[in-house]
């Protein structure tokens, strides 16, 4: 399954894929090492050479815990390798669930890990310039890692600032003064779509297609109609917060500095009383939604329909097999030094247990079907909500559609069969991370015949 990449060194599996190319896990056969490799093709694009240059010289300089490390560089022809830290967590936008988005206690953490990444970029004069949930990584331990920096610029150099002109980020978290301005100054964008990240953690959604006016929501945003979505399902605390990291005057708009003093952002959120139920976490949310977390003490148990293995793919299906209920480790010969990273150049290890890693949700689920059955009532869904429905290889297909907002949203579902059982794996190719998971949630409801349900209990290793 693995092909060999350079010496000693596989290539284990696609972790992700973007208007650049795609990102692959590598694995090294001899110490088990397991780095990234965004693998990018600047035949298509004249200034994609250039862009590519850029990223490696700004992500090269980087030296921050919330910033994924950068380990080098190769030149293939036109084929441009960047080899990057592995981060084992994948990426923030798969903790948002649509419509709820995650509890407070983890949005503030990760929160505050994402200004501490921004506030280090900005004083070494960088603008990140397209910051969104899927640039977010997490690794082992769930620290936050900000990555993709294809689009990062310098703003400011021996101390003098310079404008920016480029119209350029993904448009729900551009600011404002992006569209109505011909320059505009990097820092206080960069802050804006740290607020829009922050309101997809605390409510599951994106507050307006694009910051203008023809968009009703950014002007009730303006009018201060909060007791609309998704400002009602955020607690006041940080809601004050969101409304100075969402001013639409950037000159006015909070400084990095002021963000630290903010109350919400320097206190800490406060456990609802009560929240703690056995086995599982609680959160109350502003709306009276209840958002619960799987204990990840003592004895685990996962709905085997999403088996929620953590390692930014579904690689590490590579490496499960099931065994009389229970869970095991085949291929290849020490998977747990694999799947705890065996955390190269210097990176913390960790306490958890391979399989305690392994909880986590992804968008996946196993069929009570054959591999062809599975297959024909997904196309079945697909066809009745009018998807592209194309079979790319025996095990592959390629769904494309549009989202809400009338944006392109592609992605493929690979087909795993194990143990006598299918597994479906969806994975996002081109378009807006949470449209994705919102429709991948839709599709699994239609296919709600075929998911397995079965509970596999995993006793703590
Ligand atoms: N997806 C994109 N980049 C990644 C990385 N560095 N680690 C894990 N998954 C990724």
């Amino acid at each position: 399954m693995a092909v060999p990449f350079v010496e000693d060194w596989d290539l284990v599996q696609t972790l992700g894929e973007g208007a650049y190319g795609e990102v692959r896990l590598l694995v090294n056969r001899q110490t088990e090492e397991a780095v990234a490799v965004k693998v990018i093709d600047t035949s298509q694009a004249k200034e994609c050479a250039e862009n590519v240059k850029k990223e490696i010289c700004v992500h090269k300089i980087l030296n921050h815990e919330n910033i994924v490390r950068f380990f080098g560089h190769r030149k293939e022809g036109p084929t441009v390798y960047l080899f990057l830290e592995y981060c084992t967590g994948g990426e923030l936008f798969d903790r948002i669930e649509p419509d709820l988005g995650m509890a407070e206690n983890d949005a503030h953490k990760f929160f505050q890990q994402l200004i501490a990444a921004v506030e280090y970029l900005h004083n070494l004069g960088i603008t990140h310039r397209d910051i969104k949930p899927e640039n977010i990584l997490l690794d082992n331990n769930d620290n936050l890692k900000l990555t993709d920096f294809g689009l990062a610029t310098m703003f400011r150099f021996k101390g003098r600032e310079r404008p920016m002109y480029r119209l350029c980020g993904t448009l729900p978290y551009v600011a404002p003064e992006l569209l109505n301005q011909t320059e505009y100054n990097a820092q206080p964008a960069d802050i804006w779509a740290c607020g829009i990240v922050l309101t997809a953690m605390l409510a599951g959604e994106l507050p307006w297609d694009q910051p203008s006016e023809i968009c009703q929501e950014y002007s009730d945003w303006l009018q201060r109609k909060t007791y609309l979505a998704p400002w009602k399902k955020i607690q006041p605390m940080p809601l004050c917060l969101l409304s100075k990291l969402l001013l639409a005057n950037p000159d006015a708009r909070i400084t990095i500095a002021d963000i630290q003093k903010d109350r919400w952002f320097a206190q800490g959120v406060k456990q609802p009383s009560g929240s703690l139920n056995c086995g599982s976490i609680k959160h109350l949310r502003a709306d009276g939604a209840v958002i619960s977390r799987a204990n990840s003490d003592d004895k685990m148990e996962f709905s085997s329909s999403q088996p929620d293995l953590a390692v930014g793919g579904w690689e590490a299906m590579l490496l499960i097999s099931q065994m009389n209920g229970q869970v095991s480790f085949s291929q290849p010969a020490k998977p747990e030094h694999m799947l705890l990273g065996s955390q190269l150049f210097g990176t913390p290890g960790t306490s958890q247990t391979p399989l305690q890693r392994l909880v986590r949700r992804m968008t996946r689920f196993f069929t009570t079907v054959s591999a062809e059955a599975s297959l024909a009532s997904l196309k079945d869904v697909c066809d009745a909500l009018a998807f592209g429905y194309k079979l790319t290889c025996t095990k592959q297909v390629t769904v494309n559609t549009l989202d809400k907002r009338n944006n392109k949203l592609i992605f493929k579902v690979h087909l795993l069969e194990m143990d006598q059982r299918v597994l479906l794996d969806f994975r996002l190719s081109k378009g807006d991370g949470l449209e994705f998971k919102r429709l991948f949630l839709n599709i699994r409801q239609k296919l709600c015949d075929i998911v397995s349900t079965q509970k596999i209990s995993l006793p703590v290793i």
